[in-house]
């Protein structure tokens, strides 16, 4: 049986990683904003690539479709929600994003923002992992789940391959990096 949730459900681990990531990036931005700028950058960089452009375009413009044409809303009941939740967590990006480009001036307000959106974040993925993943893999087709196998591994395996990639590349670089500032 295929499970299209599976690789979402992976791609959520990533994500909590980088969410740590950010955290551990936060807890210090404030004591020296530009030493840790270019960290502080690589991590928004791949929320907002990873997490956000292929992560939940891939549940926005492939999942939800397919969960409404089972006669899921997608305004409102749970897909509404996570809708709104995308829309909040982008919002955070652009703080954070923001807050980075004002430098020193902006510490607090990055840190704030960071903080924001890792708890946002980690509620999203437990209502996904918990609650919408296992609601879709009982609501679609068989027909319907493989298909979307099939236009995940395109758009991650083919179209995106290379970003795909680099991205967790960079999660795993700063990892070792703040692993190492730690030891
Ligand atoms: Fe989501
Ligand atoms: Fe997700």
């Amino acid at each position: 049986m295929m499970r299209p949730t599976e690789r979402l459900m992976e791609e959520h681990r990533a994500i909590l990683r980088a969410l740590d990531v950010l955290e551990r990036i936060a807890d210090r931005y404030g004591d020296a904003p530009s030493a840790h700028a270019e960290d502080a950058r690589a991590v928004v960089g791949f929320i907002r690539g990873f997490a956000d452009e292929l992560h939940h375009g891939k549940e926005e413009a492939m999942l939800f479709p397919a969960m409404e044409e089972v006669g899921h809303s997608l305004r409102a009941g749970p897909i509404g929600v996570m809708l709104t939740e995308h829309d909040e967590g982008r919002a955070l990006v652009r703080a954070m994003e923001g807050a980075l480009d004002q430098a020193e001036g902006g510490a607090d307000s990055f840190a704030a923002a960071a903080y924001s959106f890792a708890e946002l974040l980690r509620a999203h993925i437990d209502k996904e992992d918990g609650i919408l993943f296992p609601l879709a893999e009982r609501a679609l087709p068989e027909k319907v789940r493989a298909a979307l196998c099939v236009r995940f591994e395109e758009h991650d395996g083919a179209r995106h391959a290379a970003a795909y990639r680099a991205h967790l590349d960079t999660l795993a670089r700063l990892e070792e990096r703040l692993d190492a500032s730690a030891a």
